[in-house]
């Protein structure tokens, strides 16, 4: 049986990179589910469509990481019809031997239940909006905001909103440098594979 690991979490918590590190240390495959989305709001038209229609080229559009996408992802992430046309995809992906790493929001508590160890990666709303200003070139204060609406609209959907599992391991990132928060994490996943 292949092994899962799940992690869930806020825009820009760190839960990517924590994600990236712990498939290149393990050898499993990861998948940023964010990028599911992101490409299903940017193709335009009715999203529902987008979504069931969605193939390998759509991920590997340059705009996908823009704040613009990510906002669009939201909106319409929100979408049940949209959201159940990505579950296939993502379970296909999650049963690959010898592992995987999917991230994204719903993954422990929708996509994978069963998973053999949850993290639930967060950190404080300024310091989420200072990493991702950085990342993109913006503004602080802009990013602030942009990333407290996502959160929201995210939280509050009726549709698998961003909770932690009640397995879930927290991992605050908000005071911890990027290795060691990735240490963290495969010390975690090391106690659960013995
Ligand atoms: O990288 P960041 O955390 O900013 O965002 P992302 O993981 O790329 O996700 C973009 C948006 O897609 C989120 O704000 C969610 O609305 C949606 N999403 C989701 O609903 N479920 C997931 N499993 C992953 C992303």
């Amino acid at each position: 049986m292949p092994f899962i690991i799940a992690i869930d979490g806020p825009a820009a918590s760190g839960k990517g990179t924590i994600a990236r590190a712990l498939a290149a240390h393990f050898g499993f495959h990861h998948l940023d589910t964010g990028l599911l989305y992101r490409a299903t709001g940017a193709k335009g038209g009715d999203p529902v469509a987008a979504a069931r229609s969605l193939d390998a080229s759509d991920l590997t559009r340059p705009d996908l990481r823009s704040a613009e996408a990510g906002q669009a992802a939201s909106r319409i992430a929100a979408i049940p019809e949209v959201r159940a046309a990505l579950v296939d995809f993502q379970h296909r992906f999650a049963e690959q031997e010898p592992g995987a790493v999917l991230d994204g929001r719903d993954i422990g508590t929708v996509i994978c239940p069963d998973a053999a160890v949850k993290l639930y990666v967060t950190a404080s709303d300024q310091v989420r909006a200072r990493r991702r200003a950085i990342e993109l070139g913006a503004d602080p204060d802009e990013m602030l905001a942009q990333l407290q609406e996502r959160d929201r609209r995210d939280s509050d959907r009726a549709s698998a909103p961003l909770k932690p599992a009640p397995d879930a391991v927290l991992l605050d990132t908000t005071h911890l440098a990027i290795p060691e928060a990735i240490a963290l994490a495969i010390a975690q996943v090391n106690m659960v594979r013995g």
